[in-house]
């Protein structure tokens, strides 16, 4: 698997979640088996590029190679500015953000609603891989604009003919927002008629899930997004199904404990004190879900408000449940992970 010259080490993305995938997630999903990550999208508009926000998310210090930022907005210049800016400050890959139904996006026609307008999505297609080059760019976007207009196959043809190197689908139109169900028969239809790859993403929560994606889509590689949410071991556990047909057994407590301290001090570090306390909560939360018991004792986790409190509670509650299990107690999961934000 391969984008332009950046060879990847396998077949399982992590998907970009504003507000979730910065950088120390990007890492760890790294680290526990997700062959590429996709920053956050960044804002295209320059005069947004100094804010706290927008340099966070450009934050990319220790994070492995290939650095991958996505990019939003509506204007093909702008976008193309936008390119150039990231590449000088260390973007190996840019991606383009066709896929995000959020308001804030689409109230200025970016994200999937671009969709609507195939010739201004496929102008910033256009001006991106000229400013870009030789930086490969790749683009995310949804099945269509709604459900009488699935428009991905044409516009992934378009982006192809541009050059683009690789598309990423979410198998839901921008109409369905997060709801029903993802449908793979549009990305499969796309992937048939495409050279470049393609990846199929949407409600992969499961090893099974993931085998049934690959075998239903043809696609080149998946991605996967809330499935990971508190559970980035998830890329393991999918790549040890599809090698060798069975599960793995669940993460032993004191790595997960180990991996959620290191995850923390690093966010702690990117956010500072008291947004990098508030912000942790909805990792540990993701993590402490599917735990018994451990729905009561986020919210204990939610009254804490230093960094210090919260990674001596987490020791203590992760010390007491390796005490009784060698191995994390995970509770089953929901066939489908709910839409948390
Ligand atoms: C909290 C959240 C934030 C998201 N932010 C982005 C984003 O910044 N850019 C983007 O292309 N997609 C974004 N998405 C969409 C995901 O990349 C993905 O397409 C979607 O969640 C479906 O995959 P999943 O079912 O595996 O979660 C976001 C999704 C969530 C849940």
């Amino acid at each position: 698997m391969q984008i332009g010259t950046h060879v990847l080490p396998n077949r399982l993305f992590v998907a970009p979640m504003a507000g979730v995938t910065d950088r120390p997630f990007r890492v760890l999903c790294k680290k526990l088996g997700a062959g590429h990550a996709v920053s956050e999208m960044v804002t295209s508009q320059p005069h947004l590029y100094a804010s706290l926000k927008t340099s966070r998310r450009a934050n990319h210090e220790g994070e492995p190679a290939p650095i991958a930022v996505q990019i939003a907005g509506v204007e093909p210049r702008q976008m193309a500015e936008a390119a150039r800016y990231n590449i000088e400050r260390g973007a190996q890959i840019i991606d383009i953000n066709m896929g995000c139904p959020a308001k804030k996006v689409c109230n200025v026609f970016a994200g999937s609603a671009l969709m609507q307008n195939e010739a201004l999505a496929l102008d910033i297609v256009d001006a991106v891989v000229q400013a870009a080059a030789p930086v490969p760019v790749t683009l995310k976007m949804r099945t269509g604009w709604c459900q009488g207009e699935k428009n991905a196959l044409a516009i992934a043809q378009g982006a192809q003919a541009r050059g683009v190197a690789l598309i990423a689908i979410h198998g839901r139109t921008r109409e369905q927002g997060y709801g029903g169900e993802a449908e793979y028969d549009t990305i499969a239809a796309v992937k048939r008629a495409l050279r470049i790859p393609v990846v199929a993403n949407g409600d992969i929560d499961s090893p099974e899930k993931a085998a049934f994606v690959f075998r239903k889509t043809g696609a080149d590689a998946l991605m996967i997004g809330r499935a990971a949410q508190g559970r980035p071991w998830i890329f393991g556990d999918i790549a040890h199904f599809l090698a060798h047909g069975t599960h793995r057994a669940p993460p032993r407590v004191l790595d997960a404990q180990q991996w959620l301290t290191e995850h923390l001090d690093d966010h702690y570090r990117l956010y500072g004190e008291l947004t990098g306390t508030r912000s942790a909560r909805k990792h540990i939360g993701w993590t402490l879900k599917q735990l018994p018991g451990g729905e009561d004792f986020r919210r204990e986790m939610n009254l804490l408000d230093t960094s210090s409190q919260q990674l001596r509670r987490l020791a203590e509650w992760f010390g007491e449940l390796a005490r009784r299990h060698e191995r994390l107690p995970l509770l089953p999961q929901p066939a489908s992970v709910p839409l948390t934000a």
